[in-house]
């Protein structure tokens, strides 16, 4: 799935906060990283993406299509946002009826539902925790778990936001096997991050959101090429896609 955002303008009543008509687009397949300073706006570009904020102009598409109008249901069942604090996404007792809870809302039956989130536990070696309290569960963890969650919708993206946040070199390393788990299945990932090292092996293509929210440019003015914005060549050819702006 091709993810874009046209003119894209968001403002936060408390601070003024702006996003000032982000051009931004991410192909399908690939692992793109969106950096920037504390405070430039990754998190709240990611929830435009996902929907859990509302543009106030422009348009974020799918597939060209506009998803104004698309419920968080459906958005949901195309892109997978991770929380910076993944706690936040888990509403189960356990692990493992924190996954069957998503089925039953499909409609699946419970034998399958047990049968498939086992399977995902097991490739995400979690299963030997399948019966633990999601409290009790490692930050690093408990965002694999939800990661697990996400990945029951069958999304054609996942926006991951700051994940390896409070993850030593071990944990980190788990996600960076998750990261390309998730690329195998042939799921795009955007992963948002201010970890350089990180993105640097793990991402195809980098974005700064500093150079996605300047001010718009003079009509006219030359399209900046991805050399300028610094990005990691990277994918493997037709439709390997990435960040890059319009
Ligand atoms: N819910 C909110 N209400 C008001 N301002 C917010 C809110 N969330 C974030 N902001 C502000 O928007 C700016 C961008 O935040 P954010 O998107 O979280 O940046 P980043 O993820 O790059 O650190 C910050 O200045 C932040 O204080
Ligand atoms: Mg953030």
């Amino acid at each position: 799935m091709t993810i874009e955002t046209k003119n894209l303008t968001f403002t936060y009543p408390g601070t003024g906060f702006s996003l000032r008509g982000v051009d931004f687009s991410m192909g399908p397949g690939a692992c793109a990283a969106l950096t920037g300073s504390n405070g430039s706006g990754k998190t709240t570009l990611g929830k435009l993406l996902c929907g859990l904020l509302k543009p106030q102009g422009g348009a974020v598409l799918f597939d060209g299509e506009d998803t104004a109008k698309w419920s968080l249901g459906r958005r949901g069942q195309r892109i997978g946002y991770l929380f910076q604090e993944p706690a936040r996404q888990l509403f189960a007792p356990t692990v493992l009826e924190d996954l069957m809870f998503t089925q039953e809302l499909q409609g699946i039956s419970p034998g399958e539902a047990e049968a498939r989130a086992m399977a995902l536990l097991a490739r995400f070696e979690l299963d030997s925790l399948a019966r633990r309290s999601v409290l009790t569960l490692s930050r690093g963890e408990q965002q694999r778990l939800a990661i697990c969650g996400l990945l029951l919708n069958k999304p054609e993206a996942l926006v991951l936001d700051e994940p390896t946040t409070g993850l030593d070199a071990r944990r980190k390393a788990i996600l960076a096997g998750v990261i390309r788990e998730v690329l195998r299945d042939g799921i795009s990932v955007l992963l948002i991050s201010h970890d350089a090292a990180f993105v640097k092996a793990n991402a195809q293509r980098e974005v700064r959101m500093e150079q996605l929210n300047q001010a718009p440019l003079a009509s006219g003015a030359p399209d900046k090429s991805a050399d300028s914005l610094g990005w990691i060549e990277g994918g493997s050819g037709e439709g390997a896609g990435g960040v890059h702006e319009n």
